[in-house]
């Protein structure tokens, strides 16, 4: 692993519920997540497994029907169970910044680029009025944009889909975040401008030397950007290890269907090497009862795994929850 630093971020039995008119669902169930100063630890699983639930439940933006409890949270040295919910959002608004698939939601249509920067650079009090607009003109610069000065005065649909990422990726980086959540940030861009994307946002967080989370469902990008890997399925974590250990010998049925069409972590890495398709579909889950959530799709289910698998330690921060490892 590169640089892992301090834990910057530290979550125990995070539970993400919605209440729905067909019942209370469970979209994030009993996680725990450890984050590193330094580290890119990509998050993976199917399309509806709780990817994007865990990244807005950590920045803290789940509002109603949803709810969010943790039996533990410290983000930066502090204790977020215990802290006033002003406080927690001043934190959390400055030193966790997310980024989204689509650019276009996280910018104003009607303001300029330049003007959107600037406000946040004078709302973090890095600006005064006077040089914001010059400070924005040079972050614009830092993230890779041409003729910065006139991008500046372009509305957000006056630029290309990789223009957008890279003003949002200026404006997340603007607090000094000590943790980036980037969710799917590349998905809906031309692998040409992907690369690129990635390259910024990881030259952005090691110049930061933040904790990157990177949710994604592209085995190629994972392969290339990760030191670890967490691998969700139906809500909870199956499996995770040093993307080495992974790739190499991964241990829960689900993350050997997933990576079945990516050999090695070695290979050729391609982008765009999508999850396998394996067969059937994630559970509904007003409707997962007890035991393994991926029984039913498991070409190993065994009578025990109408119980709750436990989470066994196969290695040195390689765990993977699955009856296959127990006593052993
Ligand atoms: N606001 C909401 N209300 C009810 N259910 C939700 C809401 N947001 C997400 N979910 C449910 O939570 C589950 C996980 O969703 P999500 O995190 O978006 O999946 P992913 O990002 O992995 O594709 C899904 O079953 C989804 O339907
Ligand atoms: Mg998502």
């Amino acid at each position: 692993m590169r640089n892992a630093g301090d834990v910057v971020l530290s979550a125990r039995r995070l539970v993400t519920t919605f209440d729905t008119p067909s019942g209370r669902l469970r979209a994030v169930d009993g996680l725990d997540l450890h984050l590193r100063l330094g580290e890119v630890v990509c998050l993976v699983g199917e399309s509806g497994s709780g990817k994007s639930v865990t990244g807005l439940s950590l920045m803290g933006l789940i509002d109603p029907p949803g709810h969010v409890t943790c039996d533990e949270f410290w983000f930066d040295g502090h204790d977020l169970t215990t802290l006033p919910e002003s406080e927690m959002e001043r934190l959390r608004g400055r030193r966790i910044a997310m980024i989204f698939q689509e650019p276009l939601s996280a910018l104003n249509p009607s303001r300029r680029v330049g003007d959107q920067i600037a406000e946040v650079l004078r709302i973090h009090g890095l600006a005064s009025r006077a040089e914001a607009t010059r400070r924005a003109v040079e972050l614009l610069g830092r993230v890779g944009i041409d003729d910065a000065q006139l991008r500046a005065r372009s509305y957000p649909h006056q630029l290309s889909g990789g223009q957008r990422q890279r003003v949002t990726i200026a404006i997340a980086c603007i607090g000094s975040p000590r943790l980036i959540i980037a969710d799917e940030p590349t998905t809906a861009l031309d692998v040409t401008v992907q690369t690129q994307i990635l390259d910024l946002l990881t030259e952005m967080q090691t110049s930061l030397g933040s904790a990157l989370l990177f949710i994604t469902h592209d085995l190629g990008i994972v392969a290339e950007l990760a030191d670890r890997v967490v691998v969700l399925y139906a809500g909870q974590v199956v499996e995770e290890a040093a993307v080495e250990d992974l790739y190499r010998t991964p241990g829960h049925p689900y993350t050997v269907g997933l990576l079945a069409s990516v050999p090695d972590v070695d290979a050729p890495r391609k982008r765009g090497v999508a999850l396998a398709a394996i067969p059937g579909t994630v559970p509904n889950l007003l409707e997962v009862g007890t035991g393994c959530r991926f029984r039913e799709r498991c070409d190993r289910a065994h009578d025990r795994c109408g119980a709750e698998p436990p989470m066994i330690t196969l290695s040195e921060g390689h765990r993977v929850r699955c009856w296959l490892y127990a006593g052993r």
